[in-house]
């Protein structure tokens, strides 16, 4: 992982700076952040609370737009994008997955997983024989019928997971994903994430406060105060 090369597959960060204003308060929460991550890369991202790490989650993933700087995916420039056209990005490039599942409470767990497919227009037996697929590679096909009310923290997290993959989107990009979890669960979540993610040569971030789970991932970055300040051993 090099700064500021000119490739265009892969994520490419160029000066990358981000301002909340907040009642006339500007708030800035990236600083002239420029990153290439090359496709099929899985990068750990640690540092304090604040630091910019969900900002910098949300500007990848086209959930919200640099202040200024150019932010690219396989050359696609998502600080131009239309809203509209950001959106079918988001459905069909990237998954998310949060420290909240974010789950539809009055929803089955196989029909939160449906939803990006029945966003992207699927016929519904479709999506639905798919979904019960995604929820099987997490482990939980015997759950599908389950509210999230009726599942566990780790259960309703693997149901996010499934829900993510749904549109095999060549990007994972997760917020402190097992934050909520205990020790062997947040083990087990992080685990799956890891096969699927190489199984399926997924390209992720991966925001964490677990030091443990950072050394053992193939990249990391540190983020202190809205800049990358520590870029480790890529
Ligand atoms: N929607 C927002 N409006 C205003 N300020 C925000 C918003 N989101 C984040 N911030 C501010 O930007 C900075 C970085 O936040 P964030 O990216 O959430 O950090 P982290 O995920 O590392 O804890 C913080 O100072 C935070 O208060
Ligand atoms: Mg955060």
């Amino acid at each position: 992982m090099k700064t500021e090369a000119a490739i265009s597959t892969g994520i490419e960060l160029q000066h990358v700076s981000k301002v909340y204003s907040i009642e006339s308060q500007m708030v800035p929460a990236l600083r002239d952040v420029s990153l290439s991550i090359p496709l099929g890369s899985i990068l750990a991202i640690i540092g304090k609370s604040g630091a910019g790490k969900s900002t910098l989650l949300h500007i990848v993933g086209a959930l919200d737009r640099a202040s200024s700087g150019v932010v690219q995916f396989n050359g696609l420039d998502l600080s131009r994008m239309e809203d509209q056209i950001a959106s079918n990005f988001r459905n069909s490039t990237v998954g998310f997955i949060f420290q909240m599942n974010n789950l539809l409470q009055e929803f089955s767990a196989v029909e939160n997983v449906m939803m990006p497919g029945l966003i992207a227009g699927f016929s519904p037996a479709v999506t639905r024989q798919r979904a019960k697929e995604m929820l099987d590679s997490v482990g939980l096909s015997h759950r599908a019928e389950h509210r999230p009310g009726e599942l566990s923290g780790g259960e309703q997290q693997r149901v996010a997971i499934a829900r993510a993959l749904f549109m095999s989107p060549p990007l994972l990009l997760a917020d402190e994903p097992t934050g909520n979890l205990d020790n062997k669960t947040s083990r087990d979540i992080q685990e799956l994430l890891l096969t699927l993610c190489k199984e399926r040569n997924m390209t992720m971030l991966l925001v964490t406060h677990d030091l443990d789970l950072a050394s053992r991932l193939p990249h990391r970055i540190v983020m202190d105060d809205g800049q990358v300040v520590d870029r480790g051993i890529f």
